[in-house]
């Protein structure tokens, strides 16, 4: 018996209000319970002649002589001697005790100072989720300084906002975590560019938080069937849209049928037989001169390893190890609702790589769909295989100009980079650039590994055009020849890797995510690249 599990459960976000009424009328509207002030450390260097004078100063936004007039205590001095220095990503609550007169009466009774750092775009995104994570179940809050944030600044600044409204799933008779504050209160003299932001943001945080959700889903529910089957409800609910958003999906017969041998060998042990999904983006009003752009996405339901079987430890996180299809769905949806002028196709490879008396064995030799040949090692190297087809069918049949393919595909990504920056990988510098910029924007790590030519020998087979994983353990860079196995799918067309085994879990509890569980690194990545392409 399964458990119930529906993805379609509203995540709870915070409502968003905007107000341009005058500080003070607002904060007295008895309606605010907390107020959010903003900090941050401007360096003086090009203001003064003198080094050493220089120092990190805490500038507050320009209301802070009404809220202390309002308030009748000078709050700069009493952050100055709570140490409040505006870093990024700090917070300091002052509770104000209630009073026996009514000074502070109608007045919000917490004031919440979130520091903006140098405010660069992840100081923003920090002070958002800060922001959020201080008002954790209380009722309202109002945020007065947005306007003297530019567009890129208030864009992360919401997408942090929203990002802390992520619930992680709960399969529990018992659910004691808070709702985010039920209210947001924006104090803009503009209301349209800061609608319009937060939209953006919206889009953003709602593919990582969806990536999420998906990911989160144990295997004893999500199978290759489950996860389809969600895609094309996902698909149908997207609504008025700026073009076309086409679900396809290929069953296994459809695949036996076609010649997609690999991801049929690796989901030939499991109950729940494999599929493909596409789904494709056709805007409207294609931008000139964009190239067509295909995502891939690694969509193992769970990893056990197979006949190379995996130890029982490493086993069970194996329920993420369909991030990459969650990232490549939640990222084309994200990018269809905002209408972006670029043609993209999402690729999902899905199967179970489980073990049993129909499994792929090592040793066996497979040809995948364009035609290769691979000889298998190690059954635990099945991402490379479906992604293998996955890569054939997007060049071959989906005329791919630009490939980016997603995958949790080794340990090793992890030993190399940690869980903050994804092994990235690309033959192309522009396609690289537009990633490095995406990443940046976005606040997703990206760092280029190099795609080493001496290490191509090692994937050599006696006997079939390549081997699956090196021959012999003497190269030992698992990511890297991981890398330049997909590498010969892609036959030259330009493509860009994200390994994202390492950054797609927290290692550890990481704000609204535990120990184990998925981050949803890539969604938002992706939908910024091709946002670099709508330019
Ligand atoms: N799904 C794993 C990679 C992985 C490991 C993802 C840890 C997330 C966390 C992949 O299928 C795998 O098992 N890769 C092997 C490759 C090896 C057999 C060449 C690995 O990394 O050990
Ligand atoms: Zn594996
Ligand atoms: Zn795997």
């Amino acid at each position: 018996m399964s458990v119930d599990f529906n993805i379609f459960d509203a995540q709870k976000f915070s409502k968003f209000t905007f107000l341009s009424d005058k500080i003070d009328t607002v904060v007295k509207t008895n309606e605010i319970g907390t107020l959010i002030l903003d900090s941050y450390i401007s360096n003086l260097q090009n203001e003064t002649q003198n080094e050493e004078e220089v120092k990190d100063v805490c500038v507050l936004d320009s209301y802070i002589a009404e809220i202390s007039d309002l308030y009748g205590f000078d709050v700069k001095n009493h952050l100055e001697n709570e140490g409040c220095k505006g870093k990024s990503g700090s917070t300091l609550k002052i509770s104000l005790p209630k009073l026996n007169a009514d000074l502070w009466e109608n007045l919000p009774n917490n004031i919440l100072v979130v520091g903006l750092g140098e405010k660069t775009l992840d100081d923003c995104r920090k002070a958002g989720l800060e922001l959020g994570r201080g008002t954790v179940g209380t009722q309202s809050a109002c945020v007065p300084f947005v306007d003297s944030l530019t567009d890129e600044q208030q864009i992360a600044f919401f997408d942090g906002i929203l990002l802390s409204c992520y619930r992680q799933t709960r399969i529990a008779s018992t659910n004691d975590l808070k709702d985010p504050v039920v209210n947001i209160f924006v104090l803009t003299q503009n209301e349209e560019r800061v609608s319009e932001n937060l939209q953006e943001s919206r889009r953003i945080a709602e593919a990582t938080i969806l990536a999420r959700t998906l990911e989160c889903v144990p295997s004893n529910v999500k199978n290759p069937k489950w996860l389809a089957e969600n895609f094309e409800e996902l698909v149908k609910q997207c609504e008025n849209l700026d073009g076309e958003l086409v679900f396809e999906c290929m069953n296994a017969d459809e695949l036996r049928e076609r010649g997609f041998n690999a991801i049929l060998a690796v989901g030939s042990a499991s109950v729940t037989p494999p599929c493909l999904v596409t789904i494709k983006w056709i805007p409207k009003n294609v931008r000139a001169n964009t190239p067509k752009i295909v995502f891939v996405g690694k969509g193992i339901t769970y990893d056990t390893g197979g006949l190379s079987l995996k130890p029982r430890e490493s086993m069970v996180p194996m329920k993420t190890d369909m991030s990459g299809t969650a990232t490549v769905v939640s990222a084309i949806l994200s990018i269809a609702k905002a209408g972006l002028n670029v043609e993209v196709t999402a690729v999902a490879t899905m199967a179970e790589n489980a073990m049993g008396a129909s499994s792929y064995r090592p040793g066996d030799v497979v040809k995948t769909y364009a035609g290769s040949t691979v000889e298998i090692l190690n059954t635990d190297a099945e991402g490379r295989m479906v992604m293998a087809d996955g890569l054939d069918y997007a060049i071959s049949d989906l005329q791919a100009d630009i490939v980016v393919d997603v995958a949790t595909l080794t340990g090793a990504a992890t030993f190399g980079l940690g869980r903050f920056h994804a092994a990235t990988y690309s033959n192309d510098n522009e396609v690289w650039n537009k990633m490095s910029k995406a990443s940046s924007v976005i606040g997703e790590n990206v760092w280029r590994m190099p795609l080493v030519d001496d290490y191509r020998e090692v994937l050599h087979s006696p006997i079939a055009d390549i081997c699956h994983v090196e021959t012999e353990g003497t190269v030992g860079a698992g990511s890297i020849t991981a890398a330049l196995f997909l590498e010969h799918f892609v036959k030259g067309h330009k493509w860009c890797h994200l390994d994202i085994a390492g950054v797609g879990r927290a290692g550890k509890p990481m704000g609204e995510v535990s120990t184990n569980q998925p981050t949803g690194f890539g969604a938002a990545l992706l939908y910024g690249f091709v946002k670099e392409y709508d330019k």
